[in-house]
């Protein structure tokens, strides 16, 4: 499963991005907002740093309106993917924009048919928002392994982003049900490699070997 980090903050990215594990970005309205940098700087600085796919989500509503915002942000790096909502006009200028060669990720889906739709439209990712699902009285991971199946029923390579990633939970139910992706808020990407019996582990490696006396260099 690929790891993704949900930040439109450059600096809290590059530290991460030096771990060598990151396989890409996604930022949204609320991200960008968020951070004090301009939007266009931040989303240059962070597709310089990171090789996969950056995603950049428009802010309009109309089809039209968004074919033109998703142009002109692809245009700050190839890498960057254009993020649309999960709308008719979203699927309308998903259609259009995947077909001029972009790639397209589309947000805010809640159910199957929203994601068959999504797959329909040539979208490159769907995301699926598992967080808010379960904030609902629902389970968002079942959302993810009914998509899996109707994806798999019918070939579609459009790859499935799990979004709105609470806890290290999430990250294990994602990878056992198939996620290709799950986009991660960077404190909890930080947290994946916390098991205290490691902790332990090491240091009475540590102290065993000091005890020896010998060196390895
Ligand atoms: O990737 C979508 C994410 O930013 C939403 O997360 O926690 O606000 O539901 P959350």
């Amino acid at each position: 499963m690929k790891l993704f980090l949900d930040s439109a903050d450059p600096k809290e990215i590059a530290a991460l991005v030096a771990t060598g594990l990151i396989d890409g970005v996604t930022t949204n309205p609320s991200l960008a907002a968020k951070t004090s940098m301009p939007l266009f700087d931040a989303l240059r600085q962070i597709c310089e740093m990171v090789p996969g796919s950056v995603s950049a989500e428009v802010t309009a509503l109309t089809a039209k309106e968004m074919i033109a915002e998703g142009e002109k942000l692809a245009k700050i790096a190839s890498n960057i993917t254009i993020k649309v909502p999960l709308t008719w006009d979203g699927l309308m200028a998903c259609k259009h924009l995947s077909g001029a060669g972009h790639t397209v990720n589309v947000t805010l889906c809640f159910s199957p048919n929203q994601a068959l739709l999504a797959a329909k439209a040539g979208a490159t990712y769907i995301s699926p928002f598992i967080g808010r699902l379960d904030d609902a009285g629902h389970d968002g991971m079942d959302l993810i392994r009914e998509i899996r199946l109707v994806y798999d029923n019918y070939s579609f390579s459009t790859e499935i982003l799990a979004a709105s990633v609470r806890h290290a939970t999430h990250v294990r139910a994602c990878a056992m049900a198939g996620a290709d992706i799950a986009t991660l808020p960077p404190a909890l990407f930080r947290s994946l490699i916390q098991h205290p019996l490691t902790d332990k582990g090491l240091a009475a490696f540590m102290e065993d070997w000091k005890r020896s006396g010998q060196s390895i260099l």
